[in-house]
């Protein structure tokens, strides 16, 4: 392990954590981010085996075939190659609430032949895919209870680490081609989803920054934050891209500053310090939804007219023209804030818990026990 993966996954490590490992005895044995496919090929059956730990087992599988390319399928294999080849992380079950199942998402992919459950025909409103240097990255509209989330959830974040380095999913792996061609395992990624609007981030494994870019503790403040973008409903395009700052990082008067998330008990995040920077991107191209994404199933009940309702630190954010505010905490406040957080009230000791403080200061605890 890199010194940089080691840090990325000490990060992690948080007050919750340690209370639980103390409850529980124990972390996995090895941390999901550092569990290493050289290809699909060598998946098991289950990646997560860590039986007896505070979540329970996985929920899903990870070797996915014709025989689970069906909307009944578990599959926990995502692959983020490109614009019309791609998956997200979705419920099992419908009405789920992002925040109280992150643990238990499934793949829900943009084209047959994973082995998958796929975004059902029209679920999408609209796609913005950019290639970086250092990433491919996904903003999508579409409409959430297509793919099992309660309509007006705002969802939560997902990313490979979690409090207990299970991975939220758990056992949750993805691949991409978009890098070299062919499918390799893309270590750092993290997904927002809810409000009727996701983005993802696969960051390129053979970069130095990949955690960087792939940050995983800033889970409260949405896309607008972890991927600052100017992705329109409506529209279907793919670009090239300059990388964005880290999330976290910023400059304010020629220094650069790096925000700390309070702590959820806290409260709502309801101002932040500085509004992040949208990368210049360049060469995009627009498509048809209907030519590009097809073999699709027709959506098993008529789209949702709900808009979403409640706000609160949504998880996917935006600060586009829908009204009633996926907002993320720079929002103009409304009265009407319940303050339903990336997993506001979730059980399973996820990173938003984390107070920032405390991380740097057991990260380097740990990071003395690990490498001692
Ligand atoms: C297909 O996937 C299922 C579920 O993981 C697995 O049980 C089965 O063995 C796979 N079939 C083949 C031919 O690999
Ligand atoms: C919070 O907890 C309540 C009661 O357990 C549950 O009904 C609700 O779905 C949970 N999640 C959120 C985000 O409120």
């Amino acid at each position: 392990m890199s010194r940089a993966r080691l840090a990325a996954a000490l990060v992690a490590v948080t007050a919750s954590t340690l209370v639980a490992a103390q409850v529980t005895g124990t972390f996995p044995p090895v941390p999901l981010a550092s569990k290493v496919f050289a290809s699909p090929a060598d998946l098991p059956y289950k990646v997560d085996t860590d039986v007896g730990l505070i979540r329970g087992v996985q929920s899903g599988y990870n070797i996915c075939n014709s025989t689970t390319q069906n909307q009944e399928s578990l599959c926990q294999t995502a692959y983020f190659n490109s614009f019309d080849d791609f998956c997200i992380w979705g419920p099992i079950e419908p009405d789920g609430v992002v925040g109280d199942i992150e643990g238990e998402m499934i793949a829900w992919c943009s084209k047959p032949g994973h082995g998958t459950r796929l975004i059902p025909e029209g679920a999408l409103t609209g796609l913005q895919w950019i290639q970086t240097p250092d990433y491919v990255v996904a903003v999508g509209f579409l409409d959430q209870t297509l793919v099992n989330i309660k309509a007006g959830d705002w969802g939560g974040e997902m990313d490979p680490h979690g409090a207990d380095l299970r991975g939220n999913p758990m056992g949750g792996v993805m691949f991409s081609t978009a890098f070299t061609g062919q499918p390799v395992q893309v270590i750092e990624w993290h997904n927002f989803i809810g409000g009727n609007k996701f983005c993802l981030k696969a960051c390129d494994p053979s970069r130095q920054d990949d955690a960087h870019y792939c940050e995983h503790i800033f889970d409260r403040i949405g896309c607008d934050y972890n991927i600052p973008n100017n992705a329109v409903d409506g529209v279907f395009e793919h670009c090239k891209g300059d990388n964005q700052d880290f999330p976290g990082i910023y400059t304010e008067n020629g220094e650069v500053k790096t925000y700390t998330q309070p702590a959820e008990s806290l409260g709502a995040i309801s101002t932040m310090p500085y509004q992040p920077k949208v990368p210049p991107h360049s060469e995009c191209v627009t498509f048809s939804s209907a030519a590009i994404f097809t073999g699709l199933p027709s959506a098993s009940k008529p789209l949702s007219t709900a808009a979403p309702t409640g706000t609160g630190t949504g998880a996917a954010g935006g600060t586009g023209t829908r009204s009633g505010g996926a907002a993320g905490p720079a929002a103009t406040g409304t009265s009407t804030r319940t303050g339903t957080a990336a997993g506001a009230n979730s059980t399973d000791s996820g990173a938003e818990k984390v107070a920032i403080p405390l991380i740097s200061a057991l990260g380097v605890l740990f990071a003395a026990v690990f490498l001692s």
